[in-house]
């Protein structure tokens, strides 16, 4: 098949991009390069575009002949979400908008789109199933809820197939070491962890050891991004025009930050100092998922479920690529 990626200069969207390319499929990527990186895209495959240029992502559906639209492109902060909760209603709303806008009039009859476990808020149950109810506590979660809901909306009205896949906690790194995870700031524990143990910082922060947990820090389901992927192509598979889903993806299993820590330095055999601070606002205890609902529905299995292992992918990226995509020879931004 032949699919657009948006935002597959990204962390998640370059992983797919390359488990699409190796199985086959025709791939076009998307991304404006206000967050990700050229260098993350094969050679050939790259339209520099905004979300919001209907007649350039129109025309680049009708030239490639898409079948299927595959929409990671967005912004990602929680806390610049509640700073500036209008770039995140403009980019992750209007954005999508636009590009459905051109997903119809280009006839394209599937669409998977990069939702999350923010939706769910603060859950009162764990592990959380997809009918867990979404009351997100963060801009950044109502515009991924509020784009489940139009798509929903365009899946009756106009017969768009889509699938959301919410994703818990992306991690790890293509073992090819040359994907990986390169955000700027960056704000995730892991690459935060293994940037201690690479010197680029001194400790690590643990936000709160305070909480209802066995060891009081914040547990999390770590699921690796390449699993991710597999499961937008699964996505894609299963579609069929007019068909619609919204699936959890994660392990199944938590892992708290005091543990995420000690793994990180069993896997780089450094010391790894660690320092307590307030709660980080707007973390809830525990988030793990039931991902049973993409087990039956999509065959999708994460391969990864080793907490261990995917540190170790990260890490091999981290160390390889100290300085991430700047390393490479290419005019990447950051
Ligand atoms: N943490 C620390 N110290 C740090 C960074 C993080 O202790 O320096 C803790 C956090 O408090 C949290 C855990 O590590 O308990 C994981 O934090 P991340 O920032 O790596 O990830 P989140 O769970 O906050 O975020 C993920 C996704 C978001 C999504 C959110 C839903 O990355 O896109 O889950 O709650 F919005």
């Amino acid at each position: 098949m032949s699919f657009l990626v948006t935002g597959g200069a990204g962390y998640i969207g370059s992983h797919a991009t390359r488990l699409f390319l190796s199985r086959g499929h025709d791939v076009v990527v998307y991304d404006n390069l206000s967050r990700g990186h050229e260098a993350a895209v094969p050679q050939g495959r790259l339209i520099v575009g905004e979300l919001t240029d209907r007649q350039l992502l129109a025309s680049t559906l009708r030239e490639y002949d898409v079948e299927g639209v595959v929409h990671f492109a967005g912004l990602t902060y929680v806390g610049e979400s509640v700073e500036d909760p209008a770039l995140y209603y403009q980019t992750n709303v209007a954005g999508t908008l636009s590009l459905l806008d051109a997903v119809r009039a280009a006839n394209v009859r599937r669409v998977v789109f990069s939702s999350t476990a923010a939706v769910y808020g603060m859950p009162d149950s764990c592990p959380i199933h997809e009918e867990c109810s979404r009351s997100p506590i963060n801009p950044y979660g109502r515009t991924k809820l509020m784009v489940e809901q139009i798509l929903a909306d365009y899946q009756t009205a106009y017969g768009i197939g889509f699938v959301a896949l919410r994703y818990f906690n992306a991690a790890g790194a293509d073992a090819s070491g040359e994907l990986g995870e390169d955000h700027a700031p960056e704000t995730h524990l892991i690459p935060l962890v293994l940037q201690v143990a690479l010197g680029q910082r001194k400790s690590i922060a643990v936000f709160g050891n305070d909480y209802d947990t066995p060891d009081g820090t914040c547990i999390r389901d770590y699921i690796h991004v390449n699993d991710l992927a597999d499961a937008h192509l699964r996505a894609l598979e299963w579609l069929e025009p007019g068909k619609a889903g919204a699936f959890n993806l994660g392990t199944g299993h938590g892992h708290s930050v005091r543990e995420i820590i000690d793994v990180c330095r069993a896997v780089t055999g450094k010391e790894i100092p660690e320092v307590i601070r307030d709660r980080r606002p707007g973390d809830p205890a525990r988030l793990v998922a039931s991902s049973e609902a993409a087990r039956r529905e999509l065959g999708w299995k994460p391969r990864f479920t080793d907490i261990q292992e995917i540190v170790a992918t990260a890490w091999n990226w981290h160390s390889k690529r100290p300085a991430g995509y700047r390393t490479s020879h290419s005019n990447a931004s950051r």
